[in-house]
């Protein structure tokens, strides 16, 4: 069970699902130590030993489509704002949002997401007037002749490691990652590859500020145990929840959530019947990845896969679920 098995025959590959019992014995069932989540000691360690390490989706391709396109990302967990921008080539690239001038923010932004496009493909900084190129080439440096000596082929913005997998853009804060993005996903990422995610458009974006360690947001997002209780009132009827299909490949990890009598609220009506009377919004479970859902069951609601460590996706295809039906729900936790 410790491998990823083909059951596919070709590259398709599906990872083994595991029952209760076994997640039970890899992972134990005594009470989590609490320091985990409390102390700055163990906190400071994750931003060096993970977030400054590891792949973090900051993200879509979609939300950068056009060259000229930028996103700035405020990253608080690296002490860090970076630039995502479509370059005239059409390659996205990532960059730390400080000009090489006198460190000034180039973007300024106000909010944890800011976008804007630039028609020229160039971003200024307001400090000075130094203009970079949508690739982070410095392109001009006013009164650049008072300046006695001025290598701009050293002053491009700083680059940091990006890639792309199903549209989702990451970056890595490390010069050389230890492990290439497809290689960090591994099994995991062609598990989940193929869904047409790009097609799910954002239909509504929200985003809020928890004051609480990272895990404690992640951990909510990642059980069903709440759904009977606290969305009682946005999903009235619901019988019962069943969490089973467990998937672990290294730090990722995935599960279904299987459950009847998800009706419809008033509240969600109107959105409800938007979803199913569009044929774009219509169920599609012919789309799942291979492997979610195999069974067929008519009480499948989605598929909780969670790319370690800021990035969880709702995968559903419909059934009853007002707010899922035929989408994909995607959500950073930091
Ligand atoms: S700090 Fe950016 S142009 Fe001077
Ligand atoms: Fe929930």
């Amino acid at each position: 069970m410790e491998t990823v098995q083909d059951l596919q025959g070709s590259s398709k590959r599906v990872l083994p699902i595991r029952s209760t019992e076994e997640i039970r014995q890899m992972l134990g069932t005594k009470p989590v130590n609490l320091d985990i989540i409390r102390d700055p000691a163990i906190y400071k360690q994750e931003q060096e030993k993970i977030f400054r390490k590891t792949w973090l989706k900051v993200a879509t391709t979609w939300e950068v489509a056009n060259p000229g396109d930028w996103k700035v990302k405020e990253l608080a967990v690296c002490d860090a704002s970076v630039i995502i921008a479509r370059g005239k080539d059409g390659v996205i690239r990532a960059f730390h949002n400080v000009c090489t001038h006198r460190g000034n923010k180039v973007i300024p932004t106000t909010e944890f997401e800011t976008f804007g496009h630039s028609r020229a493909n160039v971003i200024t900084c307001r400090f000075h007037g130094w203009v970079f190129g949508t690739n982070g080439d410095l392109r001009s440096v006013p009164m650049k002749e008072e300046f006695a000596e001025i290598d701009t082929k050293c002053l491009s913005l700083r680059e940091i490691q990006c890639d792309v997998w199903e549209g989702f853009v990451f970056i890595n804060f490390d010069k050389k990652p230890e492990q290439s993005l497809k290689e960090y996903l591994g099994g995991f990422g062609e598990l989940f590859a193929g869904y047409p995610y790009a097609e799910s458009t954002t239909a509504y974006r929200y985003s809020t500020v928890l004051d609480c360690n990272w895990k404690v947001a992640l951990y909510a997002f990642s059980e069903g145990y709440h759904v009977p209780t606290i969305h009682a009132g946005s999903l009235p009827g619901f019988s019962g929840i069943e969490h089973t299909n467990y998937r672990i490949l290294g730090p990722h990890a995935s599960s279904a959530i299987y459950g009847g009598g998800m009706d419809t609220a008033d509240s969600t009506q109107k959105f409800d019947t938007l979803l199913h009377s569009a044929a774009t919004h219509k169920p599609h479970p012919e789309q799942l990845p291979g492997g979610i859902n195999a069974e067929g069951r008519s009480d499948f609601q989605f598929e909780l896969p969670s790319v370690f460590p800021n990035f969880i996706i709702h995968l559903a295809s419909g059934c009853g679920y007002p707010g899922l039906s035929g989408s994909v729900a995607i959500r950073n936790v930091c």
